[in-house]
């Protein structure tokens, strides 16, 4: 693997334009939303439309959700149809609309089953199988270290580990140190993830825990340059940030790219959100949010944004 810094799926976020801009930057793999194998097994519109990938993406991994193994192991191979690179396996999600299906997080409440899952995927494909899991369900129920070698042993070709229970959702610090405990029992790639939001916390975590590669969410909402920050870090080079201008051509490049996927009107409507995400932490960037509030046409946001960056460049580094 030439860069071990990949792009986590983000439901409602890791959409193509998306991951050919985080894939600009340098992440080794991308990987779509979650899916849904029940989903794809009848056929929803919607659900196939998640497997389309650009070529400029690959490798690209789409990421299963469900709860049975004979539909998981149908929706694989509807996966394996679409052309992707790589699946994935949920057994992470704590939302209750997935949990309450025993797909996701649930999961990690019967072992048993998440093995069946990934024998019976396995059995059906032929592409790289992973699987992404948490610390476990909750304290009470104990941790995944067991289960990850069970799901080595079942074909998994790789374990990402995020290391919070379930219950926790995005809350608490997750426990690095067993990624670290989970590399030294499996032989199989170990993928690291949780609360890596800078390039030095990729370093540290690979340091830290030995992990073979590290996995980024919201680190890289706003931040897609990430990816080439930790790769300029691996090489010794001191990562620099965007200049104002790169950044504004990054917003409009990523805004072009809504465009082309779902239409002018819908990739207006996302503008405000992309600006918000692309300016947080700037300087004044409070008041730039504020006053993008009571903008509405796309065009005056446009302008909005051309002033602030245009004075950003004027104040220099
Ligand atoms: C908005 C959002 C959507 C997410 N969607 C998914 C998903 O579809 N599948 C998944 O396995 N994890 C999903 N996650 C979890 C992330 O992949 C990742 O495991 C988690 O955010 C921890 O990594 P981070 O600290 O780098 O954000 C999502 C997280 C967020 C914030």
């Amino acid at each position: 693997m030439k860069s071990p810094y990949i792009m986590a799926p983000m439901a409602g976020i890791t959409n193509r334009p998306f991951r050919l801009i985080v894939k600009q930057f340098g992440a080794a793999m991308v990987t779509s939303e979650m899916v849904s194998a029940m989903g794809l097994m009848v056929g929803q519109t919607r659900t196939l439309d998640y497997l389309r990938s650009a070529p400029e993406e690959r490798p690209f991994c789409v990421q299963l959700f469900g709860s049975d193994p004979d539909v998981m192991a149908r929706a694989a191979e509807k996966v394996i149809e679409s052309g992707a690179d790589v699946i994935d396996i949920n057994m992470g999600c704590p939302a209750r609309k997935v949990v309450k299906t025993g797909s996701g997080g649930a999961l990690l409440l019967d072992w048993r089953k998440a093995e069946r899952i990934v024998r019976a995927v396995r059995l059906v494909s032929p592409l790289p199988l992973t699987v992404k899991i948490r610390a476990g369900w909750s304290p009470t129920h104990g941790k995944t270290l067991e289960l990850a070698s069970a799901l080595e042993n079942s074909g998994a070709d790789a374990v990402t580990v995020h290391p919070r229970f379930v219950t926790q959702g995005f809350s608490g610090i997750p426990d690095w140190r067993l990624i670290e405990q989970i590399k030294s029992r499996v032989s199989v790639p170990v993928i690291g993830n949780g609360d890596v939001f800078s390039p030095h916390l990729a370093i540290k975590m690979r340091e830290e825990t030995g992990c073979d590669g590290v996995m980024v969410a919201r680190g890289a909402l706003g931040n897609p340059w990430i990816f080439q920050q930790a790769l300029d870090l691996d090489q010794g080079r001191i990562p620099s940030d965007p200049a104002p201008l790169e950044r504004k051509h990054l917003i409009m490049k990523h805004y072009h790219l809504l465009s082309d996927e779902m239409g002018e009107r819908r990739a207006a409507f996302h503008f405000r959100g992309l600006l918000l995400r692309y300016t947080k932490g700037l300087p004044h960037s409070g008041l730039f949010r504020r006053s993008i509030e009571q903008v509405k046409d796309l065009q005056s946001l446009v302008g909005t944004m051309d002033g602030y960056f245009s004075s950003m460049e004027a104040d220099g580094p």
